[in-house]
């Protein structure tokens, strides 16, 4: 197969991460999360009490703690310094600062700059926000996810009864909204579909629906 990069950006709980990796998986590609990317930041300036209104010390924090990612047979872990910050960068305080830091144009560039060397060769399946616009402008395939607020607090919301954490279905919806609005209408490359991407509303389909409209139009690139 053509080692082409896809794309694939949108709001919150969209299920990007869940069809990236499977079609990753079943292109033989790299798949890439750079929402871990701005989690680990946040994680660790939560972590080492560096301000989070302190654009400066926040690179600094991710120019000392780069991350790497590590692909075992059942999961992509999120690593720094060794240590596996896979679910600790999933942890409320984590979600609900998140836009804060990723809003700095220095930690953008810091991390755009990551993301592009890492797909340089091709192969790569990357989701996040701005990769159709700002991080791969030139991806073979770029795709939009969205779904209704409420779709998306349901599939945050059964996520959770699974793990076990208990949750408010109104406060999940709640904080996914104002996390997309301040991820929309951030000054540095917010989160917005680029003019060449295919839109595709996920609400109420299947996440094998969602995939097998990815690999129709991945079919035509490669
Ligand atoms: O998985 P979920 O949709 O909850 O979020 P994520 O993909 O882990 O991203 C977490 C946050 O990182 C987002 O809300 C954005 O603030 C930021 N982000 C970004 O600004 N640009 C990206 N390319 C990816 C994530
Ligand atoms: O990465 P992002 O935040 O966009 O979403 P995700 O973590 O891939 O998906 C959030 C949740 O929605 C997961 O529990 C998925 O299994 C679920 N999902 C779904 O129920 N139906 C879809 N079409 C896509 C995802």
């Amino acid at each position: 197969m053509h080692k082409i990069n896809i794309a694939i950006d949108g709001p919150a709980s969209s299920g990007k991460s869940t069809v990236a990796k499977i079609i990753a998986k079943d292109c033989g590609f790299i798949y890439t999360d750079t929402g871990a990317m701005y989690r680990s930041a946040t994680y660790l300036a939560l972590k080492h009490q560096v301000p989070l209104t302190d654009e400066a010390a926040l690179v600094e924090l991710i120019e000392n703690y780069p991350i790497t990612f590590k692909q075992t047979d059942h999961r992509q872990l999120i690593l720094v310094e060794e240590q596996d910050i896979t679910d600790a960068i999933r942890q409320p305080e984590v979600t609900n600062n998140v836009s804060e830091v990723s809003a700095f144009p220095k930690v953008r560039a810091h991390l755009v700059k990551a993301q592009q060397k890492i797909a340089a060769s091709g192969g790569v399946v990357m989701d996040g926000r701005d990769i159709g616009t700002t991080v791969l402008p030139d991806a073979e395939v770029k795709i939009f996810l969205v779904a209704s607020a409420s779709e998306r607090a349901k599939r945050r919301y059964k996520e959770n009864q699974a793990k076990g954490i208990k949750s408010d279905f109104d406060t999940l919806k709640g904080e996914i909204e104002q996390r997309d609005y301040t991820d929309s209408h951030r000054a540095t490359s917010p989160l917005k579909q680029a003019e060449d991407a295919v839109l595709v509303d996920t609400t109420g389909m299947t996440i094998a629906e969602v995939v097998a409209k990815i690999k129709e139009v991945t079919k035509e690139k490669v």
